[in-house]
């Protein structure tokens, strides 16, 4: 299949529509928590954060699915939007139910600069969804909430996967659009995105850190996280968990790359390091 052709854009859209899962957020099946649960889900810093990205997330979308005109790609694009209005919704959802404390944040005005925007967040969603996968997997290894809470933020993460493969299959199509250089220059132009979405990152990383001083992920509720964790492990996690999460998509496509190559190399670097600082028996 060659990357760029409608039959490409017809495969990913296609795969974008039979994975679509139905739901409401208010009808999950949100378990009760006992109070030292309660506590810990409450614990987390970044609720936050998350409700307003997921419903920045959903204004973005929107607004570009407004500029689009392939029918095909209209059609994909705004059912993506739908999911991330949905995401925020599922997030609201729990702050009323379990009594969060997150307030919600007045969005910024996403109506300029539109294609710009949605690139930004489609790289900036394939930077969270890799680290998130990692943070999901010792989050649930250490049984950090009750397993029906992450039966439901599953749903989340496997709805964030799709977004993510369907972004780079949509890069990768709108670059070869623009002919044979453009498609050439993809890697450097996503080199460039992931380079932003760093720097997104950091900041909000920083803010998140002024803010929440004085608020304490106490040390309890993070020792239940992050006994044993280490760097490496962590990047062992979000690497597997990205390839095991990949496995399950129609291998036509093509998958996000540039994070799990440098976290193998990463990995890599560190397997090589470990064995060298091995004393040698005696
Ligand atoms: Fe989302
Ligand atoms: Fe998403």
């Amino acid at each position: 299949m060659k990357i760029g052709s409608p039959e490409h854009r017809d495969t990913f859209c296609r795969h974008f529509h039979d994975t679509y899962t139905d739901f409401e957020p208010d009808t999950l099946p949100w378990p009760e928590l006992d109070e030292a649960a309660l506590a810990r889900l409450k614990s987390v810093p970044f609720w936050e954060e998350v409700f307003y990205t997921e419903r920045r997330a959903g204004a973005i979308v929107a607004a570009f699915t407004e500029t689009v005109t392939d029918p095909v790609l209209k059609k994909a694009i705004a059912l993506q939007g739908f999911e991330e209005a949905r995401h925020a919704k599922l997030i609201r959802v729990m702050i009323e139910k379990y009594g969060i404390d997150a307030a919600e944040r007045p969005l910024e005005d996403v109506s300029d600069n539109v294609e710009t925007r949605f690139k930004d967040f489609g790289f900036g969603e394939c930077m969270d969804s890799f680290l998130g996968f990692g943070v999901f997997k010792i989050a649930m290894q250490s049984q950090f909430l009750p397993k029906e809470m992450f039966q439901i933020f599953e749903t989340l993460m496997y709805e964030e996967t799709r977004h993510i493969v369907f972004f780079v299959n949509w890069m990768a199509y709108a670059q070869a659009q623009k002919g044979f250089l453009a498609r050439l220059t993809l890697p450097f132009v996503s080199f460039h995105y992931y380079m932003r979405a760093l720097g997104r990152m950091i900041g909000t990383a920083k803010r998140g850190k002024d803010l929440n001083d004085g608020k304490e992920f106490s040390a309890t509720q993070a020792s239940v996280f992050l006994d044993g964790f280490t760097f490496r492990r962590f990047l062992e996690d979000c690497y597997s968990e990205n390839h095991r999460r990949m496995d399950g998509f129609d291998s036509e496509l093509l998958r996000p790359s540039f994070l799990p190559q440098l976290a193998e190399t990463a990995l890599s670097a560190l397997r090589l390091w470990s064995f060298r600082a091995r004393p040698l028996p005696a």
